[in-house]
């Protein structure tokens, strides 16, 4: 008998399953991917958050092991599902490998099991969706199964929050659902908080990302007005963050990036229209962070008619950063993608350094060594640690500067112009 089986062993169910093995649950990762069943088998971790050897011990002691067969769901106590929640071409929600899955799960359900489902969604999914999948094996929730929403709230790369010590929120469908979810999960994690249905815990988690999104637009949209009146919105947004209560700090930057904040909250825009409602909010964030890369290109384009006369067409670009944040080399949904493409597209000659991201496929790029004397313009898109940005304002032609790294330095210099 395995404990907990997680279908999904990406960034969301790999420190999942550690949570549980480390608390001495045994976990069966399911996944479709079959190189990345057996480099788990083997120990060797894809995902930055669970380091090899932390992996391989948990291997090693029986705890953690990974398939791509989902007969073998049939033996866990509990099936979480992580699974990817894209948008389809038209911005709408792609719900189709969720149900895929759950399709999957209902052929091997058995009297007893628990079916938590993790990924982000709009409320409803777990009710609407998943509920009749799992129901038309014949067994009713809350007698013959268990069924709950528990969004996983998790930052990669981060590491004084984790799986671990974030709270968990829990919904389920019954109450004995939402109570054999949260004893689950309390057994691994150090906070569970419960709320009464799962449309609460999925809209949880929407409300959480919202809140990012339009938080960076607001800041974006104040970049952009700073920049015209001739104020360092970094300075600003520092000297208000000194605000003891009621200021959040959110920094402007070239667009959203990542899994979540480009793509979550337009699961709930599709969802709201059901009921004849718009989320003005949430198009309006879209409208203006979306929009970065192009307003981004023309800061670069003005740096190099007035840093070296120069025209776009024809200057050599290096772009430093591509990952969609700093320390890891996460590429998903990255602004540097958009924004190398204008570049490109304007006649520029485009390269990249990134020690993250030795290849970009999508632009048929490799990392190129850091020689910034070497080109007309360097653009910092993502502020890796690591590199020595005052070093690089000596050695720059001109820099164009959206993360505010290259601080003091770049604010007094007259090549680096900031964002
Ligand atoms: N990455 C994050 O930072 C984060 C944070 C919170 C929530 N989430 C949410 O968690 C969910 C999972 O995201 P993720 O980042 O872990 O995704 P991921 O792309 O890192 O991993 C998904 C895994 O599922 C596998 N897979 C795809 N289809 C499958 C199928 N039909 N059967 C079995 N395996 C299959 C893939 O091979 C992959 O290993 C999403 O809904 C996401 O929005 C992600």
């Amino acid at each position: 008998m395995t404990d907990v089986a997680i279908v999904g062993a990406g960034y969301v169910g790999v420190p999942l399953a550690q949570v549980f093995a480390d608390a001495g649950r045994s976990v069966l990762l399911v996944d479709r991917d079959s190189e990345r069943v057996a480099s788990l088998n083997r120990g060797e971790s894809y995902i930055d958050d669970v380091p090899s050897e932390v992996l391989k011990r948990l291997v090693e002691d029986g705890l953690v092991r990974a398939t791509t067969d989902y007969d073998e769901l049939r033996d866990a106590d509990a099936i979480l599902i992580a699974l990817p929640t894209p948008l389809s071409k038209q911005r709408e929600p792609d719900l189709s490998i969720v149900k895929a899955a759950a399709a999957e799960i209902a052929k091997r359900l058995r009297p007893g099991h628990l079916v938590v489902l993790e990924s982000t969604t709009y409320p409803g999914t777990t009710r609407e969706e998943v509920l009749p999948l799992l129901e038309a094996s014949g067994l009713k929730v809350g007698e013959g199964f268990h069924l709950a929403f528990s969004p996983e709230r998790v930052d990669p790369g981060r590491s004084d929050w984790t799986t671990k010590n974030v709270p968990k929120i829990v919904g389920g469908i019954t109450e004995a659902c939402s109570e054999r979810a949260a004893d689950l999960y309390s057994s691994a994690v150090e906070t569970v908080h419960r709320v009464s249905s799962p449309e609460s815990a999925e809209l949880t988690k929407l409300l959480e990302n919202i809140f990012r999104a339009v938080n960076i637009a607001l800041v974006n949209e104040m970049a952009q007005l700073c920049e015209r009146m001739k104020i360092d919105v970094w300075e600003v947004v520092e000297a208000a963050a000194t605000k003891p209560f009621g200021f959040m700090s959110f920094k402007p930057g070239p667009g959203l990036g990542g899994h979540c904040i480009p793509i979550d909250p337009f699961y709930l825009t599709w969802k709201a229209r059901e009921y004849g409602f718009y989320t003005e909010f949430i198009e309006l964030a879209g409208k203006v962070n979306e929009n970065m890369p192009w307003y981004c290109r023309s800061l670069i384009s003005q740096a190099l008619n007035h840093g070296k006369q120069l025209s776009l067409k024809g200057s050599t670009v290096l772009v430093l950063g591509v990952a969609y944040k700093p320390g890891i080399g996460d590429m998903r949904e990255s602004p540097a993608l958009k924004l190398m493409e204008l570049l490109h597209a304007a006649g520029a000659t485009v390269a990249y350094h990134d020690s993250h991201v030795p290849e970009l496929e999508d632009l048929d790029l490799s990392s190129v060594p850091l020689e910034p004397d070497e080109y007309d313009c360097v653009v910092v898109v993502t502020d890796h640690p690591g590199i020595d940005y005052e070093a690089l304002v000596d050695s720059s032609a001109v820099i164009v500067d959206f993360r505010n790294a290259t601080g003091e330095k770049g604010r007094v210099s007259d090549k680096v112009w900031k964002l």
